[in-house]
């Protein structure tokens, strides 16, 4: 989808299939509304009377102009109430747009940013150019027949006149690639997407973008000491890897190296504490974490913020076997650490405590990790919220208005002392479960246990990371790529600070 930009002008006039207007509800109709309204003699006022249009949030209205405009139809695009307004309302607002466009196949469409206060136009243009491209998103590897086209093939953003919203549009195309690299991923089915085909894949995307890569297999991992990774691979034909991309965006060292660390278990059986069948494949979204770390390098190195990033994944994949590691085994972590296991389905902290230790020995800062870790965080919080937890207020703070500014939810979760004995095993420093109650907070808490005094931030994503439901700019049944943006957002808000 080609994008660009108009600087001033009247909507009605574009030479284009479908314009885009917004309403805010309980409006009056914008100036530009206003003019379409009245050249297709008075339409809109009267649905809005009679509450066809209400201007809810993301609410799309299609209107035919039989001739009397020079595009074909109108939609009306609804942003919800004026005083809770956010670009994220626009965003979805976008989002559904561009999914009424695409169904009835448009090729060309021009959207005007609406008349907000506390947002600028290319915050604006932002906002409308993710919910296009990422709700235009498909996944059409495997399907043996050719899929119908998606015609949306270019889109002229209206801005009010003299303001220029390049850069706007460059920082949501960017976004909206690194976020679909990431559900591009987390769509790949587990017999294609293993471990080493994961690293291959982040190897080239690496030399694409300039990013240095490096990859530990079995021998490496051994050497390293990272036998938890090595533990939960070991049942598996396909071997586990850690790989590494750094970017250098601060050759000077003003900031400390950003860690981004993910959980890339591209298949979770639950190994020997076999998780039961119903649902089972959709544990090949289980290396999520990994994705949206590869998702977000993907973006900042195309962005360039000066500031140095290394990510770190550590993939496995967890299965049964004769040669499987099992309930009772106590590993040794790259840290010293050791853990008796109870349950070999709580293997994403398993695999994480050693690509946390090391992200500790490498001395980076902040380390955030984000990881498909707890059917209880999804308990807690339901599918629209991540959870958040920091054992450092600062980083804490930080991802929250990075979130915010990205437009993605986040949910500061406790992290506290009293939860640790939940962890203490009768013959290992911890165990690999906390019980029942807590298991998103017990299961942060493990991880804890291997950054040392590092400000550290986690991500559990097992709510969000997969679309069970249609929404405004997420596909039911793939991959969101929640939070690709907000951690972009973080190194962005990092290099400028
Ligand atoms: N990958 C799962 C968590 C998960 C579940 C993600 C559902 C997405 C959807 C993780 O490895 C796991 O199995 N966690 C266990 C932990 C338990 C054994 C302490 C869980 O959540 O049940
Ligand atoms: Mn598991
Ligand atoms: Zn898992």
């Amino acid at each position: 989808m080609r994008i660009d930009a108009q600087s001033g002008g009247s909507i009605g006039d574009a030479r284009v299939d479908c314009i885009v207007v917004t309403h805010f509800e309980g409006d009056s109709l914008s100036s530009s509304a206003a003019a379409v309204d009245a050249a297709l003699g008075g339409v809109l006022t009267a649905m809005i009377e009679r509450k066809e249009i209400k201007g809810s949030l993301a609410e799309t209205t299609s209107i035919q102009t039989l001739g009397r405009l020079p595009a074909s139809r109108v939609i009306v695009a609804g942003l919800g109430k004026r005083t809770r307004f956010t670009p994220e309302a626009l965003r979805r607002a976008a989002g559904a747009s561009a999914k009424g466009l695409r169904k009835a196949a448009v090729a060309s469409a021009a959207f005007e940013l609406p008349a907000v206060d506390g947002s600028s136009a290319p915050e604006l243009a932002r906002a409308v150019v993710e919910g296009l491209l990422l709700a235009t998103y498909s996944f059409n590897l495997y399907f043996s027949s050719e899929r119908p086209a998606l015609r949306l093939e270019h889109v002229t953003l209206i801005a009010p006149d003299g303001t220029s919203i390049d850069a706007g549009i460059r920082l949501g195309e960017v976004m909206a690639a690194g976020t679909n690299y990431a559900r591009d991923l987390i769509n790949e089915p587990p017999n294609v997407l293993n471990p080493a085909e994961m690293a291959k894949r982040a190897q080239s995307m690496a030399a694409e973008k300039g990013l240095t890569s490096e990859v530990f297999g079995p021998d490496e991992l051994e050497r390293r000491g990272m036998r938890a990774i090595l533990a939960v691979g070991r049942g598996s034909a396909n071997e586990p890897r850690l790989i590494a991309l750094q970017y250098k965006g601060d050759p000077d060292g003003k900031h400390p190296t950003l860690g981004l660390v993910g959980k890339g278990i591209t298949f979770d059986t639950g190994g020997i504490s076999l998780k039961p069948g119903a649902d089972m494949h959709l544990m090949k979204t289980d290396m999520g974490g990994a994705a949206v770390m590869l998702g977000a390098m993907h973006a900042i190195a195309e962005l360039r913020p000066n500031v140095n990033v290394t990510m770190l994944v550590a993939s496995a994949e967890n299965m049964p076997d004769g040669t499987a590691y099992r309930p009772g085994d106590i590993l040794r972590a790259m840290n010293g650490k050791t853990i008796e296991v109870q349950n070999t389905d709580a293997e994403g902290r398993l695999v994480l405590a050693d690509a946390l230790s090391y992200a500790t020995e490498l001395g980076l800062a902040p380390i955030v990790d984000a990881a498909t870790l707890t059917g209880a965080c999804s308990v807690a919080l339901g599918p629209f919220y991540s959870g958040l937890f920091s054992n450092d207020d600062v980083t804490l703070e930080r991802l929250v208005a990075a979130s915010k500014t990205a437009g993605e939810r986040l949910w500061p979760m406790p992290m506290d002392p009293d939860f640790r004995p939940m962890l203490d095993s009768s013959c290992a420093d911890m165990r690999n479960v906390g019980g029942r109650e807590g298991g998103a907070i017990t299961a942060a808490m493990f991880l804890a246990e291997f950054v040392g005094e590092q400000p550290w931030a986690h991500l559990d994503i097992a709510p969000t990371a997969f679309a069970d439901n249609e929404s405004d700019y997420y596909a039911k049944g793939l991959g969101t790529g929640h939070p690709v943006r907000s951690l972009v957002q973080l190194a962005l808000d990092i290099a400028a600070s």
